[in-house]
């Protein structure tokens, strides 16, 4: 596996790739990583391309209350476990490298930006799609691969690619979780035992939700409810939203009748977690 952290060197080594032809796949990562960043990395081997993945905590998608400067980071680990994973070249630039001076240019994608995680994050998802967008450029993939545990992420990057006529496919990825039901995270790390046993009731409450809705309830506003009841009957976790949202375009539903995502992000202490399910429905007839 070769590594940098030099975007010139970056640019030289895949150059040399598209010229024999190779197809190129990033998997953009801020490291730590886990079993569901190494399932993106399988995805994107599955394809055959050279492997690009980046680690970078990219500071302008924190707020400034939230935890960049405790974001978990471990480069060496993060090294040996892509290198197993048969991951061509791993991408590590600096901040420096990446904002050699104060950014006034940003991507923003507005509208799907702004409920669920954007609501409470303001300037967030510009910061991630500012970042996306520069390491689009930087690696010039034809594949990029996003996970589904970030839905809005994924959404918001499908969006800017398709508005911005980027040349790239992007592929979701399904949520990876633990056995009993956790979806992997970089932030598990800060949960106290008894935290992440309460924290169950995230994937737990979202697959009871689903089975309502495949029982007929068809009332958004119940089924938020019901997940904002378990929660707080169950655990100490204090909500920042549940809702039921347009799987495709996360607009607001009032009777479920397509695909709906069904999203929360909940608080554990000083950990925010996130989670989500995507439910279909029969029409009814
Ligand atoms: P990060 O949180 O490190 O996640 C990197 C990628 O791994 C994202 O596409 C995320 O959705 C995916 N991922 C994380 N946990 C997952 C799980 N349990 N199952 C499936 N996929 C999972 O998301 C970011 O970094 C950043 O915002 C980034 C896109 C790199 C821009 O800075």
């Amino acid at each position: 596996m070769q590594r940098t952290a030099n975007i010139t060197e970056l640019r030289k080594l895949v150059a040399e790739k598209k010229r024999l032809g190779k197809a190129i796949a990033l998997v953009p990562t801020m490291g730590y990583l886990h079993r569901g960043h190494l399932t993106l990395i399988e995805n994107a081997k599955q394809t055959g391309a050279y492997v690009v993945v980046s680690i970078f905590v990219n500071p302008l998608q924190f707020g400034p209350n939230e935890d960049y400067a405790r974001y978990p980071r471990d480069l060496e680990r993060d090294a040996r476990l892509v290198e197993e994973a048969g991951v061509d070249l791993l991408f590590h630039p600096s901040v420096e490298e990446m904002y050699p001076q104060p950014m006034v240019t940003f991507v923003e994608v507005s509208q799907l930006d702004k409920v669920l995680c954007g609501a409470n994050r303001p300037g967030h998802f510009r910061g991630v799609t500012t970042v996306v967008s520069k390491l689009f450029h930087i690696v010039q993939p034809d594949i990029a691969f996003f996970g589904q545990k970030d839905y809005q992420q994924y959404l918001i990057i499908r969006r800017m690619v398709s508005d911005l006529n980027l040349p790239l496919e992007v592929r979701g990825v399904p949520i990876v979780r633990e056995e009993d039901g956790l979806a992997l995270s970089s932030r598990n790390v800060f949960l106290s035992a008894e935290q992440r046993q309460e924290a169950l009731i995230l994937s737990r409450s979202l697959r009871e939700a689903e089975g309502l809705i495949k029982n007929g309830e068809r009332s958004a506003r119940e089924i938020e409810e019901f997940i904002r009841k378990t929660i707080s009957r169950e655990s100490q976790g204090l909500v920042d939203y549940i809702e039921v949202r347009d799987a495709d375009d996360l607009s607001d539903v009032v009777n479920i009748e397509r695909p709906v995502l069904i999203a929360l992000a909940v608080r554990f202490g000083s950990t925010r977690l996130i989670d989500n399910k995507v439910v279909e429905v029969e029409p009814d007839v």
